[in-house]
């Protein structure tokens, strides 16, 4: 039916159409800007109905050239042999893809609206479609949106300038961290593809705005800045519900980033005011990676909260309980992953911002089945793996084996800290020359108090994974159980100071001096969130270090000097958006079902080896965040041959490995088509529309 829609269409004289109002004629073109501008519309209409593959390895040449198509279902065909239907069949599946990938705007020439939108002013309250003054004069007239909007054009790029000048005024007037988020939060209301172009050209300044550290002040007055519904909420109280609420989403999901709310960037319990988090992560999961923002899920489990001025809050929105616990806590989460991967089976599952006692055990609970990853855990652990390869090369280290000749000191026991240390210690032993229980001798861990030996009561199965740690560190007469932050420095003589603590100042100026004393240059990494959180700030650390210090930090801050020297320190972010919107591009793209802890590594070491040799003269440890977008296409090309080589990556993806050259140029391009890019297409109805029209005539 469709292919006849589709013929009978194209044979259609386009002034005809243009009566309809389709298009108002031939010549009237689409927007000068876009690449289709001189296509033929009934080109770029079969291309709409034909759809337009993100994937076109996978396609057989011919797929979407009507012409080749000795398959059409008509009546006059002659009967089909069992091989012909057989064929015929798996053309009819693929051509079903094909129009449901119509709807992409990754790489679109155009933009099919949903079926149930109407013309005129529908289209410029929904921010998916909206383009403002961006539309264009044809498409005002197609949309019925002429009229409705000022008259003069501005382009998407103007529009952007525009827009970024608002937020350079707010920027030089010191105006709060904030306001300039509601500023985008209403932009992103209003005009999504703006917002993302936005977002996508500034990354590096307003990821701050958008994310961390900001977004832990938009989460905790989330009641009151609410506006807008985004993402879905599952609570205690929808158990026996959840699959068929997913279907209140429309459309396909490729990625969905969940989180519970119990410890929002080291705030706490703020209960369903996570879901500020789980919108902020997807943000940068589109600006970064290249997600079509269609396709991603914010959701917030709503198990109750235990943080009481929330409870006393009138205006709270989420249950007004305390949090599930135990057995009751666990089919919750349970049903939520069944009822995602019922409905969107292919889709990635991040979790976000789980306290501790959970975090683990929902990740050990599910890795193996599902597709999915914790960001605290992993994505930070590989992050930190990252940066310490990078830190190698800034102290001058011939290459990444040199990782076994570290001592690390970590302060923080919790997922953070342990996922950290857990990723560290294997790639000490991959790197050959210790093994799995000599490689222990290079880590000390503390908590709140103090070191943690073979003496230390763990709580079980809380603190599982400090377990092998524990036991490798004998307690000595030198450094007993709960040996002080500067005693284990010193004796110790670490190389390297990890914080994942949650604790202001845990870096006292003592043990940064000491740090620098034992260390030509000392590796110290304050990763705690949001900054006040920070162990040290990058002033204190090149202070007492005399900028001598290889510094990281999870929240950003401002480059410092030496208070001797003047030496310049390089203030690198440990920052996991380097990790995660790569990874998640990588396993999607690969068709891979897990994510297994070898895709983190490649991920990390993609990362430094994308350092230049400038960039490592100046101390830089991490690439420059505004190249995210190639970044993140680097660390997906890393993942996709990971998962080829654990055999989990579809044929099609091997077959582009197996003919690439070394420097992995088509699995590079591949992944590159994939990215959304925040671009206006010309609009057009949807399919259905079309052809309504088409036999109306
Ligand atoms: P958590 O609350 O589970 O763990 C904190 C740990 O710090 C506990 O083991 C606690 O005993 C320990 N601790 C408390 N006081 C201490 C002290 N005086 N000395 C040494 N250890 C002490 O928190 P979680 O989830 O592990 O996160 C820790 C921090 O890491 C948070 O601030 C979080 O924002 C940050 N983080 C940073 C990321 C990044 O930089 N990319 C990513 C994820 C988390």
């Amino acid at each position: 039916m469709m292919r006849l829609a589709l013929r009978r269409f194209s044979a259609l004289p386009l002034r005809r159409l243009g009566d309809k109002r389709w298009y108002s004629s031939a010549d009237d073109g689409f927007d000068a800007t876009s690449s289709s501008s001189k296509a033929q519309p009934e080109i770029i209409i079969s291309e709409a109905i034909d759809g337009f593959s993100v994937f076109p390895q996978e396609l057989p040449s011919n797929a979407r050239d009507p012409s080749k198509d000795d398959f059409i279902n008509d009546a006059t065909s002659p009967p089909r042999t069992r091989e012909q239907q057989m064929e015929y069949n798996k053309h009819e599946s693929l051509r079903d893809w094909l129009g449901r990938q119509s709807r992409k705007r990754s790489v679109d020439e155009i933009v099919v609206l949903t079926g149930n939108i109407h013309r005129g002013s529908e289209i410029l309250h929904n921010a998916v479609y909206n383009k403002g003054t961006g539309f264009n004069h044809s498409e005002r007239e197609r949309l019925g949106v002429r009229g409705l909007v000022p008259p003069r054009f501005f382009s998407i790029e103007q529009q952007a300038e525009k827009i970024w000048q608002q937020q350079v005024v707010m920027r030089e007037s010191n105006a709060p961290k904030i306001a300039r988020w509601r500023h985008l939060q209403a932009l992103k209301d209003r005009n999504e593809t703006l917002f993302y172009r936005l977002l996508q050209e500034h990354v590096e300044e307003l990821a701050p705005v958008i994310y961390t550290p900001t977004v832990g002040e938009a989460c905790l007055n989330y009641s009151r800045f609410f506006r807008r519904a985004r993402g879905m909420f599952f609570t205690k109280d929808d158990v026996g519900h959840m699959h068929s609420m997913t279907y209140n989403w429309r459309g396909d999901v490729k990625i969905v980033v969940v989180t519970d709310g119990s410890r929002v960037l080291g705030l706490g319990d703020l209960g369903a005011h996570g879901m500020g988090i789980s919108i902020g992560k997807l943000d940068l999961y589109v600006a970064g990676g290249g997600f079509d923002p269609q396709e991603v899920l914010p959701v917030c489990l709503d198990v109750g909260t235990n943080n009481k001025s929330l409870l006393n809050d009138k205006w709270y929105f989420g249950l007004n309980s305390q949090r599930l616990e135990g057995g009751d806590y666990y089919r919750v989460i349970d049903e939520f992953m069944r009822a995602i991967r019922h409905r969107w089976p292919n889709a990635l599952i991040q979790f976000e911002d789980f306290q501790t006692k959970h975090a683990l055990e929902i990740l050990t609970n599910y890795r193996n089945d599902y597709l999915c990853f914790n960001d605290d855990i992993q994505g930070t652990a590989a992050v930190v793996l990252a940066g310490v390869y990078g830190a190698l090369k800034v102290l001058g280290g011939k290459d990444r084996s040199e990782i076994r000749k570290q001592k690390f000191v970590m302060c923080g026991a919790g997922s953070a800290g342990m996922g950290i240390v857990a990723m560290l210690h294997k790639a000490v032993v991959k790197s050959g020359g210790l093994s799995e229980e000599e490689a222990y001798d290079n880590f000390y861990i503390m908590d709140n108090n103090g070191l943690i030996t073979n003496e230390r009561k763990l709580e079980f199965p809380r603190e599982a994974a400090v377990e092998p740690f524990a036991k490798a560190r004998k307690a000595t007469k030198e450094l007993p159980d709960g040996a002080s932050l500067l005693d284990v420095v010193t004796k110790s003589k670490c190389t390297a100071l990890l914080g994942a603590s949650t604790v202001n100042g845990l870096f006292t100026e003592d043990v940064l001096r000491q740090m620098g004393e034992q260390n030509e240059r000392p590796i110290i990494f304050p990763l705690s969130n949001p900054t006040s959180n920070a162990e040290c700030t990058s002033e204190e650390a090149a202070k007492a270090t005399d900028g001598r210090a290889v510094f990281s930090s999870g929240s950003p801050f401002e480059d410092a000097k030496g208070a001797v020297s003047g030496r310049l320190m390089r203030a690198n972010q440990g920052n996991n958006l380097y990790i995660f919107p790569g990874l998640g591009l990588g396993a999607l793209l690969s068709g891979a079902k897990t994510i297994s802890e070898e895709m983190l590594v490649s991920s990390a070491k993609a990362i430094s080896d994308m350092l230049t040799e400038d960039q490592i003269r100046r101390g830089c440890i991490f690439p420059l965040i505004k190249e995210i977008r190639n970044i993140s296409a680097r660390v997906a090309v890393r993942v996709i041959k990971q998962a080829a080589e654990e055999g989990q990556a579809k044929r099609s993806v091997v077959a582009i490995i197996e003919s690439d050259d070394e420097h992995d140029t088509k699995l590079y391009k591949y992944v590159k088509r994939a990215q959304y890019v925040p671009e206006y297409r010309p609009t057009v109805f949807p399919v259905e529309e079309i052809r309504r029209t088409v036999d109306d005539y």
